[in-house]
């Protein structure tokens, strides 16, 4: 629907688009300039180092666990018919660091800002929460993309790119069931409002750590 009919439309209180679709379109916008991230760009050229890679892994994994643990916490209706722990990812990056020889370790301006960003992750709730979750949800279908871009530039096997590769195959039957259940969970204006704060809470948060590993040199 055009923007003139969906602003009337809204006026009103009619929705013409549902959640994920609102989700996707008002963070649209902050993906793009993640794209445009030095980091980003390093990933997707394959120039990216493998320090670097694993830097990237080793905040993500903070992130993950951090949100995991807070929808693991909650006990809000809306979260819990959205997410279930067959849908963690830290135990995947994990396993990628372990292939890797991941430390543990961040630079200390990484490691003040993955601080920052678990802090304000502890502290969203319910559809906050689950906006946070469609960022990292939707980010596998850019991950299948990076998979691509860094294996052999990194001479990465398949036992080390489990973060990336996912539900694999499975990925689009995967995230329509998420649409699905999202889109069930946030049928109120005022859920769907939170989620998109939540998301671009979370868009602000990841591109904060990937320019801060862009800063730090890490990228070829
Ligand atoms: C760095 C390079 C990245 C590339 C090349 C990339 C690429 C893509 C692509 C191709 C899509 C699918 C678009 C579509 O089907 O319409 C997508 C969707 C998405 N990506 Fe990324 N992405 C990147 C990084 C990220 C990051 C860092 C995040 C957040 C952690 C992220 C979150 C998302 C989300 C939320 C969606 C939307 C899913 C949906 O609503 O269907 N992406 N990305």
């Amino acid at each position: 629907m055009g923007g003139a009919v969906a602003d009337a439309a809204a006026a009103f209180g009619i929705r013409t688009m549902t959640a994920m679709e609102q989700l996707r379109s008002t963070t649209r916008e902050a993906h793009r300039s993640i794209e445009g991230l030095v980091f980003a760009q390093a990933l997707m050229r394959g120039t990216v180092s493998r320090q670097a890679y694993i830097g990237q892994l080793e905040a993500y994994r903070r992130v993950h666990v951090a949100v995991e643990e807070a929808l693991e916490r909650s006990r809000d209706q809306l979260v819990r018919s959205v997410y279930s722990p067959s849908m963690r990812r830290s135990g995947d990056v994990a396993l990628d660091l372990q292939a890797l020889g991941g430390t543990g370790a961040l630079p200390t301006e990484v490691e003040e800002v993955v601080s920052r960003v678990e802090a304000r992750v502890a502290g969203d709730a319910g559809a906050g929460l689950l906006g946070r979750l469609y960022v990292l949800e939707g980010s596998r279908r850019g991950g299948l993309i990076l998979r691509r871009c860094v294996q052999e530039p990194l001479g990465l096997s398949d036992g080390e790119l489990k973060y990336f590769t996912g539900y694999g195959e499975g990925t689009s039957q995967a995230l329509d069931g998420f649409t699905e259940r999202m889109n069930a969970a946030l049928s109120g204006a005022l859920d769907e409002a939170a989620a998109i704060e939540g998301a671009q809470r979370m868009f602000a948060d990841v591109a904060e750590i990937l320019r801060t590993l862009g800063d730090c040199k890490l990228a070829a």
